[in-house]
């Protein structure tokens, strides 16, 4: 007992001490490790930053062969797995699936349960940075009907999933390096971001040492929540609506502004970054270079930068710090390497998971306490059972 602080939403309120990754949301800075996210995007790979977020340096040439031999070494499922996902409606929404495969995974992998020992914990990382790109690409297939395949370790992590995701059967593959870079970058600015819902939410799973992987599937259902990470789907879906009521951006701006109406301009505000949010800058740029280099058209992508425009000179945007988040612009490039809507909160996931795992990691190596906030209480007072005869 004794005085209880309100937060709601946790507005003001640190929940750890953390010591991977940095953000000044006035300033519209980012790093993991030190490292600005900036260089990260531009020098680094997807795989060099999984290793970076957990393990706290960048890998040495053999440091990063031998992280990347032994992802290769599970880069399989369980077949019994296909059961599972066969069980689901094709049309289930893909977050949905991967959340309970995700959970599943500890009923094929034990060693992801007990975690005992150091090793213990970087082992079950490892099986579950290489099984879940599995699962993200098993989770798209089976909205297509397209049969489960297994990963080709001649790839690196990003081909493997994206060769794993789109191939056709017996097509012969085409691995445009100007989709895989775009997909390297974009996996990369969503790899950590400290205590945001989902990392927030797989810590206080794993605080009552619930297992990893059961942990991480929380984290995919906080995730898909469109005021997280399904906003990039939330976004397109707005778009589209925009475009087909005839494509006027000011009445959904006016829209957003109502508020005896819920509807948001998805993709916009943070609630930590009221400058800008460097990961929007640095996609924004990728989006503009990759449409030019693809020769996109799209009557969506107008839409996008139409909206933007007119919602940052209106004056509730401005007086309320709302700018582009990084969803504004994902949605966009997953759309432009012709990647289907319904995935876009998975490929958030992929990039996000080793963030949660250094996330769910640190906690337990700090031994940090069961989390468990307090409340305060203003229902009924005290009163007697009354029977049902009598109410
Ligand atoms: N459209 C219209 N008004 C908005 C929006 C928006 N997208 N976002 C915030 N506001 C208004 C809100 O109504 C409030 O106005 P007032 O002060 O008059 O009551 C003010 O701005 C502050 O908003 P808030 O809801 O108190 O801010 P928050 O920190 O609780 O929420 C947010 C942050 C991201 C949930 C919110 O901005 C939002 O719902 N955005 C749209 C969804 C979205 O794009 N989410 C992706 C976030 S980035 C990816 C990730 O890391 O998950």
């Amino acid at each position: 007992t004794g005085l209880i602080t309100l937060d709601l939403g946790f507005k003001n309120t640190g929940s750890t001490i953390s010591q991977i990754t940095y953000l000044d949301g006035d300033k519209g800075e980012l790093s993991y490790r030190g490292y600005p996210i900036e260089q990260l995007a531009e020098k680094s790979n997807f795989t060099e930053v999984m290793y970076l977020l957990l393990h706290g340096n960048l890998p040495s040439k053999e440091e990063f062969s031998s992280f990347e031999g032994r992802l290769k070494s599970d880069n399989y499922v369980n077949e019994e797995m296909k059961k599972l996902i066969d069980a689901f409606p094709r049309s289930a929404h893909p977050m949905g699936v991967l959340s309970s495969m995700t959970s599943a995974l500890t009923a094929f992998n034990p060693k992801g349960v007990d975690v005992k020992s150091k090793e213990d914990l970087d082992h079950a990382s490892e099986v579950l940075l290489a099984k879940f790109s599995h699962l993200c690409a098993w989770t798209y297939r089976k909205t297509q009907g397209l049969p489960l395949n297994h990963g080709d370790n001649s790839l690196n992590y990003v081909e493997n999933f994206y060769r794993m995701a789109f191939r056709k059967p017996n097509e012969d593959f085409e691995m445009d390096p100007v989709v895989v870079d775009a997909l390297d970058k974009i996996l990369i600015l969503h790899a950590d971001h400290e205590q945001n819902c989902s990392a927030s939410t797989v810590r206080m799973v794993g605080s009552a040492h619930a297992g990893l992987f059961t942990s991480v599937a929380a984290g995919v259902s906080a995730l898909w929540g469109p005021l997280h990470g399904g906003a990039n789907q939330a976004v397109i879906e707005m778009l589209e609506m925009i475009d087909k009521d005839g494509g006027d951006v000011s009445k959904y701006v006016e829209k957003a502004k109502n508020k005896d109406d819920n509807f948001r301009l998805m993709g916009f505000g943070h609630r930590v970054y009221k400058n800008f949010d460097p990961r929007a800058k640095i996609i924004k740029k990728a989006a503009d270079e990759l449409i030019a280099k693809l020769g996109i058209q799209d009557k969506t992508l107008e839409i996008a930068m139409q909206l933007e425009k007119v919602a940052l000179e209106d004056p509730y945007f401005v007086e309320r710090k709302l700018y582009p988040n990084v969803d504004f612009y994902s949605g966009i490039v997953y759309r432009a390497l012709g990647i289907p809507t319904e995935m876009f909160t998975v490929m958030f996931a992929l990039g996000r998971l080793p963030g949660w795992i250094s996330q769910w990691k640190e906690m337990r190596l700090n031994n940090e306490p069961i989390a468990r906030p307090r409340q305060v209480y203003q229902g009924e007072a005290v009163r007697d059972y009354v029977s049902m005869e009598s109410r």
